[in-house]
């Protein structure tokens, strides 16, 4: 849904004081207002106003209200400024209470309602006063249950839920901040949208379930083939019918005051709905797999989303969790495991198998963040894919041209690798597309790689000095360049690669310097040809790819951190199994030999086009060194643990010609430093790279900077400290090792993970 809610904006005066609060209408939603802020002692005094006596009864004696009455005029004469007057009656009913409160109140009492549609109140106000009175606020607490009644009332209901305000243009300022204190004063959060926004939202995100349950039940009861249906409906009817047993006539109403967005909501739905049936009636296996996976995944994200909150908290409230890891000082690591598949490989394999004719059954794919992102983008755009699960993903290619104009912008999270390898692809096709990313992301350089592509002919546009959001406008007809790239960089290699499939003529890449070649290896893999001299690698267009299989090996970057660990923690052995060692990765284990450490590879084997073996590190006393330029491209992803060995090798590391750390997911040299200094460890940085003096790390607390591999780096840093390490901010550990603080734990690194608010 694009349509955004927005925090109410807090004014710089003082939270504004209630008086009295009228409620009209005492049912769940009007009673639990004033169970809550009685409760609460909120406001000075809680009227309730309610038709039936019985319920002003129940509700004096429940003590929910301190005066009750069925008419407002009993109270009209002593409401002034500072007052509220709260509808909570159904939605078509609120014109004829509003019409009681306009000849009963003067302007200086404030009015709002709960009612969850918002353009049929607006226009009845707009009939009964003439214009937009400025005391009238509209609002819609989200906060419903199946249960009704003064008696179903909680004074808990609001906590933590969302309450949407729709002001008008016409509102006072003071009228607003008073209805918003009053939400707040019951533990709700106050959003601000506009009234049709939120009837267009409210429309299918709530009204639109509503009738399809009322309706399943309803068809289901009234068929004699199923009388038996309820007796033997086990948890999935149950579950998805809840909502039928909501007010009806409150609904009724709900759905006739917002006809308009509700039938284009069901027009949606039925249209939806028909194509199921007919892709069931052809036994049209991919397009039902294609529905309940991207269902699935929808839903897992959603469930993801609601975990430890209400059901109205945000995933931008999730991303404003901080995990801190805090890490105890000293010990060994020792054991034999196998870190996740390799991220870089895991993007691929999903971009290709996509594009493929046929299906690309993968093992060993990475479930973290950013290859997810990309799967997720790929499912957008049409594909049916179906897991992962415990790594294995099954793709059902679309060919180079099957590619589907996505409903969205494509979120690509924290994934540099995501945007840039998929806008080379985007700009072969025949529609735009957007992509975006998470604040990290948004702040990365995309010129590099939206420079070339215009080159060739695509119209690309970014924000200001090229950072994303990216607007690729498919429909161009690209031409195949030379490109001489200026970094070295297998991303910018790759999107070049990847929109020479499209593109008329020949494309050539050259790099500076060897980087990841996984691109090239795996379009062979596919039986696509790809053409290396030297260090210029060329693809023709007219080809295709055909589907295959794919064993994805462990990630030497993720093993990175547990080889680095064994080599400062005296008494260490470890054994990496079925890691990646294609020889454009192995720079980390050149480097770390040169400084001294024990490293052994067996089991040498290929799969799948890529040399995995199994890596043993036994402790060796570590020294610092010059690191070599030409490793660099080749353990680009390493420094950060790097840095940490050399931290604790015995003398100076310098690092030179790795200028490209300072725009990955942070600027990685200035957050190493920093953090290197907090733990006690002279170091400078320099602009392409830094100087580390081996010491002695203490304990202390280091910034992550959001940075999944500069907080694992400092979580094994800890193993040489004197004292505890405190590593904030480290939930994007999981865009690419999920698993981390698992095989932490398991291999001897004592780590408490904390979620921080
Ligand atoms: C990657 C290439 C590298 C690397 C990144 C993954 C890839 O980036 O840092 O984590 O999968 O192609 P650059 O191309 O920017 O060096």
């Amino acid at each position: 849904m694009s349509k955004q809610s927005n925090p109410i904006e807090q004014t710089s005066s003082p939270t504004p004081l209630l008086n009295k609060v009228v409620i009209v209408g005492l049912g769940l939603i009007g009673g639990s207002l004033a169970a809550a802020l009685k409760q609460r002692g909120a406001c000075n005094e809680v009227i309730g106003i309610a038709r039936r006596k019985e319920t002003t009864l129940t509700a004096l004696k429940m003590g929910i209200v301190d005066r009750a009455s069925a008419d407002i005029a009993d109270f009209a004469g002593e409401l002034g400024a500072g007052d509220v007057v709260f509808i909570a009656v159904p939605t078509l009913t609120v014109a004829s209470v509003l019409k009681d409160l306009k000849a009963a109140l003067g302007r200086d009492v404030v009015i709002t309602d709960g009612a969850s549609v918002k353009g049929s109140v607006r226009d009845d106000v707009i009939k009964l006063y003439g214009e937009f009175p400025e005391q009238v606020v509209l609002g819609h607490p989200i906060a419903g249950s199946e249960q009704s009644g003064v008696e179903a009332s909680n004074p808990d209901l609001y906590v933590n839920h969302r309450v949407i305000l729709t002001p008008m243009p016409e509102n006072s300022v003071a009228a607003v901040a008073l209805v918003g204190a009053m939400w707040e004063q019951v533990g709700a959060e106050v959003l601000a949208m506009d009234v049709d926004d939120h009837d267009l939202v409210l429309g299918a995100t709530s009204h639109l379930p509503h009738v399809i349950a009322f309706s399943l039940v309803d068809t289901l009861a009234h068929d004699s083939h199923n009388q038996n249906i309820f007796r033997y409906a086990a948890g999935g009817f149950r579950d998805f019918t809840r909502i039928a047993s909501s007010d009806a006539i409150m609904w009724r109403d709900i759905m006739l005051a917002n006809k308009k967005s509700v039938l284009e909501a069901i027009d949606l739905f039925s249209t939806n709905l028909a194509r199921l049936r007919t892709a069931i009636a052809e036994e049209d296996a991919t397009t039902i797999t294609g529905v309940f996976t991207r269902a699935k995944a929808a839903r897992d994200r959603f469930t993801k989303m609601l975990m430890n909150q209400a059901y109205v908290k945000t995933m931008q409230d999730n991303q404003e969790k901080h995990i801190v890891y805090t890490v105890a000082p000293g010990g060994t690591v020792k054991g034999n495991i196998r870190v996740p598949g390799d991220k870089s490989i895991s993007h691929r394999s999903i971009m290709l198998g996509s594009l493929a004719e046929g299906v690309t059954k993968i093992e060993g794919f990475l479930e973290g963040e950013d290859a997810l992102a990309t799967l997720q983008a790929f499912r957008d755009m049409g594909v049916v894919i179906e897991g992962p699960e415990h790594g294995s993903v099954t793709v059902n290619g679309v060919g180079l041209h099957g590619l589907e104009k996505p409903s969205g912008a494509l979120y690509m999270g924290n994934s540099g690798t995501s945007m840039r390898l998929l806008s080379g692809i985007l700009a072969g096709q025949k529609f735009a597309t957007e992509l975006t990313g998470d604040v990290s992301l948004s702040k990365r350089p995309m010129n590099r790689v939206a420079n070339p592509l215009r080159e060739m002919g695509a119209v690309v546009d970014t924000a200001e000095q090229g950072r994303p959001p990216l607007l690729i406008n498919g429909g161009s007809k690209l031409k195949g360049i030379h490109y001489d790239m200026p970094m070295a960089s297998a991303q910018v290699k790759s999107c070049l690669l990847l929109a020479g499939l499209y593109a008329e003529g020949e494309t050539s890449v050259t790099e500076p310097a060897p980087t990841r070649d996984h691109t090239e290896r795996m379009l062979r893999g596919f039986g696509y040809d790809v053409n290396r001299e030297g260090n210029t690698i060329r693809v023709k267009p007219g080809g295709k790819l055909t589907a295959t299989n794919i064993d994805i090996p462990a990630d030497i970057s993720s093993a990175t951190f547990f080889l680095v660990a064994a080599a400062i923690a005296p008494g260490s052995d470890i054994t990496l199994t079925h890691v990646g060692i294609n020889p454009t990765r192995i720079g980390v284990i050149n480097i770390l030999r040169l400084m001294g450490a024990n490293i052994t590879l067996s089991n040498e084997r290929e799969v799948g086009g890529e040399p995995v073996a199994d890596i043993r590190l036994q402790y060796a006393p570590l020294k610092g060194i010059q690191i070599p330029e030409d490793q660099v491209p080749l353990a680009i992803d390493e420094f950060p643990a790097l840095l940490v060995a050399a931290a604790c090798a015995e003398g100076t590391t310098v690092l030179t010609g790795a200028e490209e750390l300072r725009v990955k997911e942070t600027d990685r040299i200035q957050a190493m430093a920093d953090g290197l200094k907090n733990l006690g460890i002279q170091c400078e940085p320099t602009e392409d790279g830094i100087v580390v003096h081996g010491g002695q790390l203490t304990g202390g607390s280091v910034e992550s900077c959001h940075d999944h591999r500069i907080a694992m780096s400092f979580t094994i840093a800890a193993l040489r400290a004197t004292g505890p390490v405190v590593v904030n901010n480290c939930a994007n550990v999981s865009t690419s090792f999920p698993n981390f603080v698992d095989l932490a734990k398991e291999v001897g690194i004592n780590l408490e993970v904390n979620i921080v608010n």
